[in-house]
């Protein structure tokens, strides 16, 4: 039944939410989604038909072309329960839809207007805001994603195309310890390529070298260059940092490197603190070279699903070197605490950062 129609956006509710079936005090990262779905479609050249329905499953032709050549691009971010009333608090949707654009322009897809982001994913934050868990450390992750839709094998941009967000409440996506290795057989992506994109096939050139380091009990890869495999990029699914008498280092951004919305976040913070940050090439020489004299005080890894996760060992050529924990007042604990009170609303947001529902 059509109920309403918002900001252009038709809305269909769903008359039987899951909502009951959902332990909230035991959720894993993207187990679950919420009640419904918002849709629009490209065709003709534009976007058009945008739409909230009950979340439910796509009928796809067998020669749908994501599905063959990967022209498919996503995006990550969450909104919190405010503390102190009964907004939920939306974390720079706006960078991400920045972010998802350029993503886009990358594989020759159209780009996504912003009142048609915006307006998806704040009208989803209203209809689904019951979903957003009050547990400590739990949130209510946004995907939006777009793919083509073209039901045509030849290589070529599509001229059709599904953007949709989804809503999941979840938990932590690293629990314990974070071990990671530094990969110097596999790569990611090589500059020039599309690593810079949240592109489905970054992830999937993860797979195998994450399935081989698991199995020696490392949770995540840490990516060098292709090229000589002498310079960090990032984590399997998250971009890196290291506190190095007490500098901020990061590597810098590259057409290999996703640019981070946290990462944003964190140097933006780092530098109001008055630590001094250096974004720049970071080679495994320094970083082993850091732990071996104990200059390295902090490393950890920093996304939108991972936040803020401290690193306990890293394991290069063979060899594990443990990273310092984390101190009750070190850098991470007190970026951390800044950061969790603007996304909470406990504080002011200088920066803009969030958006109330
Ligand atoms: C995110 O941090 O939102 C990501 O997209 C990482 C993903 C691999 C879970």
């Amino acid at each position: 039944m059509i109920t309403a129609d918002l900001a252009n956006i038709r809305i269909e509710k769903n008359n039987f939410s899951s909502i009951k079936s959902v332990d909230f005090n035991a959720l894993d990262f993207g187990k679950y989604h919420s009640d419904h779905m918002f849709f629009a479609d490209y065709n003709n050249g534009k976007w058009h038909d945008m739409r909230i329905v009950p979340y439910q499953n796509i009928s796809l032709s067998p020669a749908t072309a994501a599905l063959h050549y990967g022209q498919t691009v996503f995006e990550g971010f969450k909104a919190h329960k405010a503390k102190n009333s009964s907004d939920i608090i939306l974390f720079r949707p706006d960078k991400h839809w920045e972010r998802m654009n350029k993503s886009m322009a990358r594989i020759c897809m159209p780009p996504i207007p912003k009142d048609i982001f915006m307006d998806g994913v704040i009208e989803m934050a209203k209809i689904d805001r019951i979903w957003a868990p009050s547990q400590e450390g739990c949130s209510l992750y946004f995907r939006p994603f777009a793919f083509a839709m073209d039901a045509f094998i030849r290589v070529k941009p599509s001229e059709n195309y599904y953007f949709i967000v989804f809503c999941s409440p979840v938990g932590a996506y690293f629990a314990g310890k974070l071990n990671v290795k530094i990969e110097t057989e596999y790569v990611r992506s090589a500059v020039g390529g599309i690593g810079f994109a949240k592109s489905g096939g970054n992830y999937a050139a993860s797979l195998l070298p994450a399935k081989k380091a698991a199995v020696d009990g490392y949770q995540q890869i840490m990516w060098t260059d292709a090229k000589e495999h002498k310079y960090i990029e990032e984590t399997g699914a998250s971009n890196v940092m290291f506190l190095i008498d007490n500098v901020l280092v990061t590597p810098e951004l590259s057409s290999s490197i996703l640019d981070g919305v946290t990462r944003d976040s964190i140097i933006t913070l780092a530098k109001d603190m008055n630590y001094k940050v250096e974004e720049r090439k970071v080679s495994v020489d320094e970083i082993i070279l850091s732990l071996k004299n104990n200059s390295m005080q902090e490393a950890f890894g920093t996304g939108t699903a991972a936040v803020i996760s401290p690193i306990s060992i890293i394991n290069y050529l063979g060899v594990d070197y443990t990273v310092p924990s984390p101190k009750s007042d070190g850098f991470s604990a007190k970026v951390s605490k800044i950061l969790n009170d603007i996304k909470y609303g406990l504080v002011e947001d200088p920066y803009h950062w969030t958006i109330r529902v």
